[in-house]
């Protein structure tokens, strides 16, 4: 029986992650946490056992598991990567330090360990198109640091300690639940919005600019799929590229208009958040976790902007 434990449970993907656990293994057997409690989410911490912790108190945590007797742990309590160039210190502690407690109490307490990581560990040298599973990294941005070595440390602790740890490479996530918290690729979920309330977005990133994507709900089914994956068939561990589309500004907008014609989209370019995107591949090979897994998204770009859409009108009521 499982019995796991989310950090930054009330985050993007946290929301979403723990509903879905929790229909899948019972309420009881999945405790929600975060560093603090965040309004509009009394549903999901009344839905079953909450705790607030912040990853960097390894009492906490460990007190948590003991109560709660957790065998699996999620570690989503992370910083993205536009607010990590603004206070890079303040990612490194809460990305690598918050990490590396959780990896101790993993070892200690036998827990298995999901981490993601992000498009965001690789770097400017990296081949950007197709970008292989295993190829050169050096990423430039402080949260893309701390997802290289989140890797390397989560590899370091399976082999060195047989921790159970598995982790995908997410590129960007779009959901209509809960936002995303200071990310280059937020806006992708930035449009959606507008385009329903305003019918037009002025977009920071560039004309002609790739990134990958995903649909929350394949993201949710990579981590429970990956999760529940059989141990021997993966040669990877941390972390497996995963993607879902690829695109431009102009072709999320091309889509949007397919549903409503009059959107207008038109751009002022943020330099950071450009300079981020330009370091990140434009598409990613998710053969490896295609083969190793059986990942295979559900979503594209249309399928993603007419449930968006649908989704949006009916939670922004417009
Ligand atoms: N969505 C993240 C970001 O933009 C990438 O992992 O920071």
């Amino acid at each position: 029986m499982r019995k796991i434990l989310i950090t930054g449970a009330l985050g993007q993907i946290g929301t979403e992650l723990t509903a879905e656990m929790r229909k899948i293994y019972g309420s009881g057997n999945v405790v929600a946490s975060n560093r603090r409690i965040k309004e509009g989410h009394e549903q999901l911490i009344e839905s079953g056992p909450f705790e607030i912790i912040d990853v960097n108190d390894p009492v906490a945590l460990a007190s948590a598991v003991d109560k709660h007797k957790i065998n699996t742990i999620v570690n989503l309590a992370a910083i993205l990567s536009a607010t990590g160039e603004k206070d890079p210190q303040q990612c490194w502690n809460i990305n690598m330090n918050g990490l590396y407690n959780v990896l101790e109490i993993s070892r200690e307490k036998n827990c298995m360990l999901f981490t993601p990581s992000s498009i965001a560990a690789f770097g400017p040298l990296t081949p950007k198109d197709e970008t292989p599973q295993d190829t050169i990294q050096r990423p430039t941005t402080m949260y893309g640091v701390t997802k290289a070595a989140g890797e390397l440390l989560c590899d370091y602790y399976f082999k060195k300690f047989g921790v159970d740890t598995r982790g995908v490479r997410f590129p960007g996530l779009i959901s209509y639940k809960t936002l995303p918290g200071g990310g280059t690729t937020d806006y992708a979920v930035h449009i959606y919005y507008e385009a329903l309330k305003n019918q037009e977005y002025t977009c920071f990133i560039q004309k002609g600019t790739y990134m990958d994507m995903m649909y929350m709900p394949d993201a949710i089914s990579a981590i429970i799929d990956l999760i529940e994956a059989d141990s021997g068939r993966l040669k990877h561990r941390n972390a497996f590229n995963v993607t879902a589309m690829s695109f431009e500004p102009e072709m999320i907008a091309a889509s949007i208009r397919k549903f409503i014609p009059e959107f207008k989209l038109s751009y002022d370019v943020d330099p950071i958040r450009q300079e981020i995107a330009n370091s990140w591949p434009n598409s990613l090979d998710d053969s490896a976790a295609r083969e190793e897994w059986d990942w295979n998204p559900k979503y594209n770009l249309d399928t993603m902007t007419q449930d968006m859409l649908e989704k949006l009108r009916v939670k922004l009521d417009v």
